[in-house]
């Protein structure tokens, strides 16, 4: 992961002006600890200036310091991993890789075939010299972030970078939609003294006919966002990107349509391992869940394998196991969707080296403890039940929250648990069970300090809690237990996967039982499809700016292009069967998935959001609603401090 930046200004006397404070240089250099670099270069004649900043996480390859620039001028920063569509070496770096294909492009469609023939994560600055354009943007579900922001003044300046932090009252920057690519000719601009953005849009390739109606809803989408000075316009011969993905199935079969509680006789009451054995009896499912199964385990690989390991390790005199350090991290709850990934990576990741098993929690309040052994929560019941073999569940309801450390938290518990079952699957591996114990202080410090500018532009509720529970989670930094006694450790992995994607592919979240009940499958596959296409805004640029900030990138296997394409392949009631009750009918194929690779109690475990299984939400305040706009979140200039 690397932060990159640009300056632009269409008037080359100004001064770069204060858009690049030094707060966001030093966060740029957070993301990209291993090389910063700037350049800049002016254009008197068309008076136009640009300077470029970018600060590399090293990843692969020889370490490739950016911005690039190549004989005729051209600049590029990347931030991103091609895993696929394009070739690139095992010792290659892929930021020269990407360079060397965008300088070999002789027009606007050898620039956009590229881009969508490349999968994986990525978002990019290039400045094509000959032309005077720029072009940037962000890969079709939004991976990586990329902020903008446009200078008041009609003439002057705009900005683009990773992350940002604070503005100017009044000039708030804003995520770059994922969208599309969009290019700026600096000539044209810089002439008429005004910035026009061309918009290159994402569409699937044999959707020809509605091609008209989807371009002008993505202009109005994008434009409505944008200063009104700002004009947005796209290529008269309407050229776009080709979607990396397949478009949604949205077949609804007859037998499946029909509404919940039409044949009782059919209703499933009981959550148990033995009913999911019943469904992998039947062949057709069988065979869909192997395929599935392969298709993920294929994402998973890519982005474990896909990373530079310190060859020197290995010819160190003892290669002894206590020698290797983690490369991989898990985002890990023992939730259903951490679990497969974490077997799946098991399957990939070098066996003499760990993988780590990042569980936050944050402390419980000493009367929450107390009502939440009194009063407890019908579905965190069953989930003990579940998980009862192991005696830890009777020593709960034994010692009754007297011995019930606080930060014993919902997803510690099924963390634990899931520990227990990776490490039946594959007992040779150190698995390191990472504790993260966060207390009210430090949450308050570090988000002051550093989280809530990685949050913005995003303001909510929920963005707080998720945003903070992910930074600490990511950091790493806690305790394992290595013979009986627990240790400080702090995990050195730079990726971390993340199962973000799967609640919204395969209707993990509750609500999608509410919008079941209310409008059928069709009603599901439209919230589905909606869920998936605003992904990028709600989250991923999010998640990436936080994760970055510890110099690790996160990788995320569901949202892998060829999981995404399989998943939207099938029918919606081969993903989920919101008849079956909570625990399996949400993510059925997934929980398939996770009995077949051999796991156990997990596979039936309900969706628990992080923000309630960490305890991070019931933290501080408890009357807030999760869209409402956050107040702890609000940034303050130094100067106003
Ligand atoms: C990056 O990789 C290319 C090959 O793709 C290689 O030629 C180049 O030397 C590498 N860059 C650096 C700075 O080592
Ligand atoms: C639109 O695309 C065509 C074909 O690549 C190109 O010739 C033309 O210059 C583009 N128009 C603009 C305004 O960029
Ligand atoms: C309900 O399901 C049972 C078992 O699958 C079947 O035998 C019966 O015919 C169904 N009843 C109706 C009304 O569809
Ligand atoms: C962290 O919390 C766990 C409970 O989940 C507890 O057992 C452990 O002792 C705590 N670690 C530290 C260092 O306080």
């Amino acid at each position: 992961m690397c932060g990159i930046c640009c300056v632009v200004t269409l008037c080359s006397q100004r001064v770069i002006p204060d858009f690049l404070s030094e707060d966001t240089l030093h966060r740029l250099r957070r993301r990209g600890p291993d090389s910063s670099q700037q350049l800049i270069k002016t254009v008197s004649d068309l008076s136009y200036k640009c300077l470029f900043s970018g600060h590399v996480l090293h990843l692969r390859g020889l370490v490739t310091p950016q911005p690039l620039e190549d004989a005729n001028n051209n600049v590029f920063l990347w931030n991103g991993e091609v895993f696929n569509g394009v070739h690139v070496g095992d010792l290659d770096n892929d930021t020269q890789v990407m360079f060397h294909h965008l300088t070999l492009c002789r027009s606007e469609e050898d620039i956009l075939s590229l881009f969508s023939s490349l999968q994986g994560p990525w978002s990019f600055i290039y400045y094509q010299a000959s032309r005077h354009s720029l072009w940037f943007g962000r890969d079709y579900f939004g991976r990586r972030s990329l902020l903008w922001q446009f200078s008041p003044e009609a003439d002057s300046a705009f900005c683009l970078t990773s992350l940002s932090g604070y503005s100017e009252p009044g000039n708030q920057w804003q995520e770059v939609p994922a969208s599309g690519i969009f290019k700026i000719d600096l000539k044209a601009c810089a002439a008429t003294k005004s910035l026009s953005l061309t918009l290159f849009p994402w569409k699937y390739w044999y959707t020809e006919k509605a091609a008209e109606e989807t371009f002008i809803n993505v202009l109005d989408q994008v434009s409505k966002d944008l200063p009104s000075h700002i004009h947005l316009v796209m290529n008269e011969s309407k050229l776009c990107l080709r979607a990396p993905v397949i478009p949604l199935n949205t077949a609804v079969s007859e037998a499946s349509g029909e509404c919940p509680g039409t044949n009782s006789s059919n209703i499933i009451h009981v959550v148990s391992v033995e009913t999911l054995q019943g469904f992998l009896a039947e062949e057709h499912k069988k065979k869909l869940v192997c395929q599935f199964i392969d298709v993920l385990n294929e994402a998973v690989k890519r982005r474990v394998l896909c990373l530079f390991r310190d060859q020197d390790q290995e010819t160190r005199e003892v290669p002894s196991m206590s020698h290797k350090k983690a490369h991989v991290a898990v985002l890990f709850s023992g939730g259903i969707d951490s679990m497969v990934i974490a077997a799946l990576a098991d399957k990939h990741v070098p066996l003499e080296e760990p993988i780590d098993l990042l569980n936050v929690a944050f402390m419980m309040k000493e009367q929450a403890k107390h009502k939440g052994t009194t009063k407890r929560h019908p579905n965190h019941e069953v989930q003990l039940d579940l998980l009862c073999p192991q005696e830890t569940c009777q020593d709960l309801h034994a010692k009754s929250g007297a011995h019930l450390c606080c930060f014993d938290v919902p997803d510690r518990i099924t963390g634990r648990a899931g520990l227990k079952e990776l490490e039946a699957i594959n007992p040779s591996r150190t698995w390191n069970f990472v504790e993260i114990n966060v207390t009210l202080e430090e949450l308050k410090k570090m988000r002051t300090q550093r989280i809530n500018h990685l949050i913005y532009p995003l303001d909510t509720v929920l963005d707080d809690s998720i945003g903070c529970a992910i930074w600490f989670a990511s950091r790493g930094e806690g305790f394992i237990s290595s013979q009986g006694e627990l240790k400080p450790y702090k995990s050195p992995a730079k990726v971390v996967l993340t199962g973000i994607g799967a609640d919204e592919q395969l209707a993990g979240y509750s609500r999608h039982r509410v919008c079941f009940k209310k409008y059928g499958l069709e009603g599901l596959n439209k919230e589905l499809e909606m869920e998936l296409g605003r992904i990028s805004s709600r989250n991923l640029g999010r998640d990436d700016r936080i994760i970055g900030d510890h110099g690790k990138e996160a990788r995320f296997p569901f949202l892998d292009e060829d999981v995404v394409s399989f998943l939207n392949s099938l029918p919606v009631s081969e993903k989920a069967d919101l008849t079956l009750p909570r625990g399996m009918g949400e993510k059925l194929l997934l929980r398939l998935a996770a009995k077949e690779l051999g796991l156990t109690a997990s596979t039936l475990l309900p969706k628990r959001a992080l923000q309630f299984g960490s305890r991070i939400a019931k933290l501080e305040s408890h009357r807030e609603k999760a869209s409402d706009t956050c107040s702890r979140l609000k940034l303050f200039s130094v100067g106003e401090l």
